[in-house]
């Protein structure tokens, strides 16, 4: 052999072992987990596991999230991929999978995602090592496609039932909230998901406010006239409070107003509320936990004095009030 073919030869085999030995781990061959991906930032609750068998033969997947087993997904026979999606908590989240057959243990591979939220001191910034790690590309897709329609068709712009939906497939939890947005219900996902944008698909335009106004004109033309806007709103980010799908509170809200509020106004779920000059030395407003009686069926909350978007009253007061005692009036007779 003369020395230059020698060396191709060396560098062949160095780089079969290099690319595709450390992918077996020593395991079943071909186990992988595919979804999610180790050190993703995620910034919503929902994330999908999907896990390649290869020639494991399992019988069960067992699905773990910081420590604690969450699920358990038993696998048809000769079936390779399992597809399941949990719920994370916001911050760190181990989640491990174990690869079970006959009871015991064939494989196991454990990933951190990261769950940032605005909504959260604590982790609202994220680690520099997490990043995105955005699916609906072309490599993505392609694991997928044996077993998933990934090609729009006209249909899905507007389906007749949520299963005619491309993306109902694998984003069907998405909608199992008991307060749902009226695109959402109908599953125009590519009302708001532009299904022709680069990098990655699906991509939504920012600020929200331009997507959000685009259907809510009323909204803005009333909320730009006023004198004062929220710091949030006025921003844009109307999915810092809305998700923009849904919810288990109404209007969609990422958290229960009282709990919304306080998130970044903490002094004020603290009794900060005294409402001097008129209410009585060292009393506290109260806040929440008993009825408005300026919106029957509805609890007190922050909403009930204050306008979450807009107001030309001064400290966003509702109802435009022209006074501050104007505002007593809608719930007291003093
Ligand atoms: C071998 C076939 C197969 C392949 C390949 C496959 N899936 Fe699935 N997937 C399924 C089946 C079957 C279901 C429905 C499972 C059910 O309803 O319990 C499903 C459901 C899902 C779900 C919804 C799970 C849930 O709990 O709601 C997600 C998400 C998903 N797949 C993602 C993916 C992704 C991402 C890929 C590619 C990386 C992929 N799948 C590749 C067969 C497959
Ligand atoms: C084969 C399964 C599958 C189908 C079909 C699918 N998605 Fe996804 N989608 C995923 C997975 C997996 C992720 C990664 C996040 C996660 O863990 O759920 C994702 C993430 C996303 C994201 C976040 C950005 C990104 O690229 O990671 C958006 C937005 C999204 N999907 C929209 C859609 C829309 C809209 C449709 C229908 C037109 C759709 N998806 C169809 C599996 C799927
Ligand atoms: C494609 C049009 C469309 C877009 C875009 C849209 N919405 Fe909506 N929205 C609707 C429709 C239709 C309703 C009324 C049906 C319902 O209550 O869900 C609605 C209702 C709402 C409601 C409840 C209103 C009420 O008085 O009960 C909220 C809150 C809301 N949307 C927030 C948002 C936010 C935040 C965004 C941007 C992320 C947004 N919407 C983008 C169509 C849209
Ligand atoms: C009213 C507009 C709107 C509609 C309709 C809508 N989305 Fe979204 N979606 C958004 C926005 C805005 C974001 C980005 C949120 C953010 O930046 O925090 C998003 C984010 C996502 C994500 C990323 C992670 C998450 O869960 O927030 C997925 C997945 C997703 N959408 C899937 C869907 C699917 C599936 C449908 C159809 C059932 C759908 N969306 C319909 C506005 C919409
Ligand atoms: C993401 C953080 C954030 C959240 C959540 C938030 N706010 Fe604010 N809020 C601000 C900021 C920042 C300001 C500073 C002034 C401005 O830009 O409006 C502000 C200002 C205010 C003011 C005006 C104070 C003044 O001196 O005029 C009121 C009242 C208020 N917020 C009420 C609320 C209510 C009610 C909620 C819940 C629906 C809420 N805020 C949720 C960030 C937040
Ligand atoms: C600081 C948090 C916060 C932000 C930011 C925010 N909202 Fe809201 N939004 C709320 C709360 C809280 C309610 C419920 C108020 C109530 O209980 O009366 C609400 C209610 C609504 C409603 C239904 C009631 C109404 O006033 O018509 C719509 C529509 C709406 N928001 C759209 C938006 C849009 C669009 C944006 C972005 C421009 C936005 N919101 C930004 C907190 C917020
Ligand atoms: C019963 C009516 C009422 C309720 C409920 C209420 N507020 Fe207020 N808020 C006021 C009044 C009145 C003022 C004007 C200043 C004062 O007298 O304390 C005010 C002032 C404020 C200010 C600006 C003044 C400052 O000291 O920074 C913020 C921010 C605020 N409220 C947030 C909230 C939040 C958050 C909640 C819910 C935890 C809430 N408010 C619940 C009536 C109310
Ligand atoms: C959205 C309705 C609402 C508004 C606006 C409102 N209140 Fe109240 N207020 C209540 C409710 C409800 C209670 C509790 C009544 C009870 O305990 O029976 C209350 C209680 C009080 C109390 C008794 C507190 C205690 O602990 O004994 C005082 C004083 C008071 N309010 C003053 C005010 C003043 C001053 C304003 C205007 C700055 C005001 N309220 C605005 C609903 C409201």
């Amino acid at each position: 052999m003369t020395k230059g073919l020698y060396r191709v030869a060396v560098f062949f085999c160095l780089s079969y072992i290099l690319a595709v030995v450390p992918a077996y781990g020593g395991g079943p061959q071909g186990v992988a987990l595919l979804y999610p991906q180790d050190k993703s930032l995620v910034e919503a609750k929902l994330i999908s596991v999907v896990v390649y068998l290869g020639d494991s033969d399992a019988d069960m997947v067992i699905i773990a999230r910081n420590g604690r087993e969450i699920e358990n997904v038993p696998v048809p026979k000769g079936q390779k991929y399992i597809c399941k999606v949990i719920t994370i908590d916001v911050g760190h989240n181990e989640i491990g999978v174990r690869v079970v057959k006959g009871g015991s243990t064939v494989e196991s591979k454990q990933v951190s995602v990261f769950f940032r939220s605005d909504l959260s001191k604590k982790f609202a910034i994220k680690p520099s090592d997490y990043n995105k790690k955005p699916f609906h590309n072309e490599d993505g897709e392609k694991a997928c496609a044996s077993c998933h329609r990934m090609e729009l068709t006209e249909k899905d712009s507007k389906p007749d039932k949520p299963e005619d939906s491309l993306c109902y497939q694998c984003h069907k939890r998405i909608t199992s909230y008991p307060f749902i947005h009226g695109p959402v219900v109908k599953w125009a996902c590519l009302t708001c998901h532009n299904k022709d944008s680069r990098p990655f698909k699906y991509m939504t335009p920012k600020p929200d406010k331009d997507l959000c106004f685009s259907c809510h004109k009323e909204k803005k033309a009333e909320w730009v006239t006023k004198k004062y806007i929220h710091g949030p709103t006025a921003r844009g980010t109307c999915t810092l409070c809305h998700n923009p799908h849904a919810s288990e509170h109404p209007y969609w809200l990422k958290k229960a107003t009282w709990n919304l509020c306080v998130t970044c106004h903490e002094e004020m779920g603290k009794g900060k509320h005294m409402l001097k000059p008129f209410a009585i030395p060292n009393k506290t407003h109260p806040t929440r936990g008993i009825p408005d009686p300026s919106r029957p069926g509805k609890m007190i909350s922050c909403a009930s004095c204050h306008n979450p978007h807009a107001s030309n009253a001064k400290f966003l007061f509702a109802y435009e009030v022209p006074t501050i005692y104007d505002l007593c009036k809608k719930c007291h007779k003093f």
